[in-house]
């Protein structure tokens, strides 16, 4: 006989009672799919956050080092496009390296806006970042940039108001996302412009390599996924029995990011059984790559103007200045 006075029924009711976070609900629609998915933005908790600056600095991936050259090598010419006095909106909290080299370039830049869900991330970096420019107003944001949003006003005195999504994030959105996420920067940022890093389509050796390391930080930020939903969910996926999968799917001209059972399996999320078959996925990523002209005619069909379009030597990466015309 177990303790009397624990009632094991009444405990699993009421632990199934106790409502799911935003993750647990999507992890449940998405094992409940039948091609399965987790969407990447549940990548990026603490520990998922410290993989993905470890990729940033692999030899094999490429993108950040190349988007950092070329933002330092064309940062005179990226200033003067956008001009005095800039207020910079920057969609996500972003890499204090990437906003810094353009602070740096820029000509008395009056405000910069970080936007991103996690309040605590933003603080901490807006923090450092008025502690390194006095002159700055830094003005953080907490809020979900895919949803219409509303900017502080615009201050006495203030140049153009410029947008920045450097990394190719705008890569791991669907094309309908990627163009309704244009179509809403377009119409915050009349009058000034977007500044965009987006990765090219290139030899699929070198994307198959920037997304299959030789150390497995790619392959260990893919399995961070089920070792959290098993942390904050309380399932119980066998992190030995998944395996990460990236290729290059040609037609779509996207990578695509797998976690693949190794075997015939089982796994519960707040009370239902998810069955696996062996060799069975869920589709943790899409990486897009574009060419120059796609993404201009994305940007045209966004309500964009495109102007300039700066990328290194080998054409691995290109940054965009798209401007936003005045409203009529
Ligand atoms: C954040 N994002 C642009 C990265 C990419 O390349 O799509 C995320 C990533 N996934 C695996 N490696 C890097």
């Amino acid at each position: 006989m177990g303790n009397p006075a624990f009632n094991l029924h009444a405990f699993r009711t009421a632990q199934r009672a106790a409502p799911l976070s935003n993750f647990g609900r999507e992890l449940f629609a998405g094992l409940s799919r039948p091609a399965r998915s987790i969407p990447p933005k549940f990548f990026y908790d603490v520990a998922g956050s410290a993989l993905f600056d470890r990729i940033c600095e692999l030899p094999e991936y490429y993108p950040t080092r190349t988007e950092l050259r070329i933002l330092t090598e064309c940062a005179s010419e990226i200033a003067a496009q956008i001009g005095p006095k800039a207020e910079i909106i920057e969609f996500g909290a972003g890499s204090l390296t990437k906003v810094r080299l353009l602070l740096d370039a820029l000509d008395a830049p009056k405000r910069y806006v970080p936007i991103d869900i996690s309040g605590a991330h933003l603080e901490a970096a807006a923090e450092r970042l008025r502690d390194d420019y006095p002159r700055l107003a830094v003005q953080p944001l907490v809020a979900d940039y895919t949803m219409p949003l509303v900017l502080p006003a615009r201050g006495e005195g203030m140049g153009q108001r410029v947008g920045f999504f450097p990394g190719s994030t705008l890569g791991n959105f669907s094309p309908d996302e990627a163009l309704a996420f244009l179509q809403l920067a377009q119409r915050l940022l009349r009058g000034g412009g977007l500044l965009l890093g987006v990765d090219l389509v290139k030899d699929p050796a070198l994307l198959h390599a920037a997304y299959n390391d030789a150390q497995g930080v790619t392959a260990a930020f893919n399995l961070n996924l089920l070792r959290r939903a098993n942390a904050e969910l309380d399932t119980d996926f066998d992190l030995d029995g998944f395996t990460h999968a990236a290729f290059y799917n040609a037609p779509l001209r996207r990578i695509e990011m797998h976690l693949v059972s190794r075997r015939a399996q089982t796994v519960t999320l707040d009370g239902q059984r998810f069955s696996f078959d062996e060799g069975e996925t869920i589709h943790t990523e899409n990486s897009h790559k574009f060419t120059v002209d796609g993404l201009r005619a994305l940007a045209v069909k966004a309500g964009f103007r495109p102007a300039a379009v700066w990328t290194d030597p080998e054409r691995l990466f290109s940054v965009h200045w798209l401007q936003s015309p005045a409203a009529q």
